[in-house]
């Protein structure tokens, strides 16, 4: 295992009073502990059936693996239909193992059908899909844990009109379905008209889900080896067996990320310097969030708490962002992502003798200058105070990014535990989810959509 996290930017000894001292570290170490017991009681339970995932798949592999075979040789096109936890997995997967302009390579190289996340409602956008997908060559992988996610039954229910229209009787071998095998339309749907089926453990919400059939199945599909994705998985969450903060990585960020939420540092910005690890941090920010931010805790009391994730790329962001980690407000710790080499190389030409200021660039590589960058910025950022800490991933490939994925997982359910709170609900969510209901008039809204016609209008007043 090849992971890696190297916390010295978070201690007081490097950056002085704005860091943490190693005592007050130490002194976390029972609680970090009884947080880990806490988590390892629950595996398996509830909604922690997400750390079974990488053990207890091997039926389901087999038959994703099968299913995939068979629409890497018969499909042009492969379209995920999913929102939040059922879309930015595959997305981040995808973008971290495949080449990044993969749909734009010929055939004969990607060997396999070009791939498609459609993670909103945005008309513009679905139309624009449609302008470049032909339905007929096309599978749709309807990804719903609920069964119910309007966004998500909505683009459903446009394809499955369009490919009825065109393949009549044969439109239900272009859909394949993902979702709960006991709870919600999807699968009553899946039943009725006969697509194929995987199914979501019940204890594996939906931003825990990658490594189940919600990643697993796109992520086969573009040939990506999903067995090494489990192994990752499973190698990082025997390193992380044991509640030692001095040698749990997971454990150890969950811990320094707490005492730095106490401190005020309540923006967690995520930065990979890789373009392949983009996505990932936009998956991290939706796990970190949605598990952490919450109003009450186990006992019922208001404690709204929580950590803001921001999502940044190195070195495109050292343009746009680092100028506040550095000078403003010391509310954030920066969680770098490094990767040890890149999957290819560009060396830089000479060219430009006569001009040392740009001279001094050639003969070296690009991605020598993207790990030099890291390497200034993380020592800027130091020498400026400011919390952060590395995760070094030796090389991106499929057995590191399913153990960053669990490490990640593993690190968030820790922090939940250390809140006292459910990472695993998102009551927060549903406001919004009911208004919308309300007001396309969904039966058993009424009375929401009757608060909606009867809140106060805006005030002209202040619109301008
Ligand atoms: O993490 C979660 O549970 C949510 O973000 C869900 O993934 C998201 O709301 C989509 O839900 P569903 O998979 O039920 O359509």
């Amino acid at each position: 295992m090849s992971i890696k996290v190297n916390y010295n930017n978070m201690m007081s000894t490097v950056i002085g009073d704005k860091g943490i001292t190693e005592s007050e570290y130490a002194s976390y170490a029972k609680f970090a502990k009884a947080a880990h017991a806490k988590v390892e009681e629950g595996r398996g339970n509830a909604m922690q059936g997400w750390m079974d995932s990488p053990y207890n798949q091997s039926d389901v592999v087999k038959r994703i693996k099968a299913t995939a075979a068979r629409i890497r040789k018969s499909c042009d096109y492969f379209v995920v239909l999913g929102i939040g936890g059922s879309a930015l997995g595959p997305i981040a997967v995808f973008t971290a193992l495949k080449h990044l302009y993969y749909n734009d390579l010929p055939k004969r190289v990607r060997k396999g059908p070009k791939f498609y996340v459609l993670d909103n409602v945005d008309p513009e956008r679905m139309n624009a899909l449609f302008d470049v997908i032909d339905v007929e060559k096309t599978v749709f992988n309807v990804i719903t844990k609920s069964g119910a996610t309007g966004e998500t039954m909505s683009q459903y229910l446009i394809v499955m009109d369009m490919l009825t229209k065109r393949l009549g009787d044969k439109a239900k071998d272009h859909i394949i379905a993902t979702t709960s095998e006991f709870k919600g339309n999807l699968i009553k749907l899946a039943q009725k008209e006969g697509f194929e089926t995987f199914y979501i453990p019940e204890g594996v919400g939906g931003r825990f889900s990658e490594l189940s059939p919600v990643g697993l199945l796109p992520a086969a599909v573009v040939g990506i080896n999903i067995s090494e994705l489990l192994k990752g998985a499973r190698d990082m969450d025997k390193k992380c067996k044991k509640g030692d903060l001095w040698r749990n990585p997971a454990l150890a960020i969950a811990t320094l990320q707490y005492i730095s939420i106490k401190s005020g540092k309540n923006i967690g910005v995520i930065m990979p310097y890789a373009d392949s690890l983009k996505y990932i941090a936009d998956w991290y920010a939706q796990l970190w969030a949605e598990s952490l931010g919450k109003e009450v805790d186990n006992d019922g009391n208001t404690v709204n708490v929580g950590q803001t994730p921001v999502k940044a790329l190195g070195v495109t962001d050292q343009h746009s962002q680092v100028q506040l980690y550095n000078e403003g407000p010391y509310d954030k710790v920066i969680a770098f992502i490094e990767v040890g080499g890149f999957r290819s190389d560009v060396t830089i030409p000479d060219g430009c003798k006569e001009f040392p200021d740009v001279n001094f660039l050639c003969g070296h590589s690009l991605g020598e200058l993207m790990n030099s960058e890291l390497f200034a910025t993380r020592y800027t950022l130091t020498q400026y105070h400011r919390a952060n800490y590395t995760i070094y991933l030796d090389t991106v490939d499929e057995y590191h990014i399913g153990a960053l994925l669990y490490l990640m997982q593993l690190q968030t359910a820790y922090a939940g535990a250390m809140l006292n709170i459910d990472a695993y609900n998102q009551p927060g969510v549903e406001g919004g989810k009911n208004a919308t209901y309300a007001l396309f008039g969904r039966q058993g809204y009424e009375a929401k959509a009757e608060e909606i016609r009867s809140a106060k209008p805006d005030d002209e007043k202040y619109i301008i």
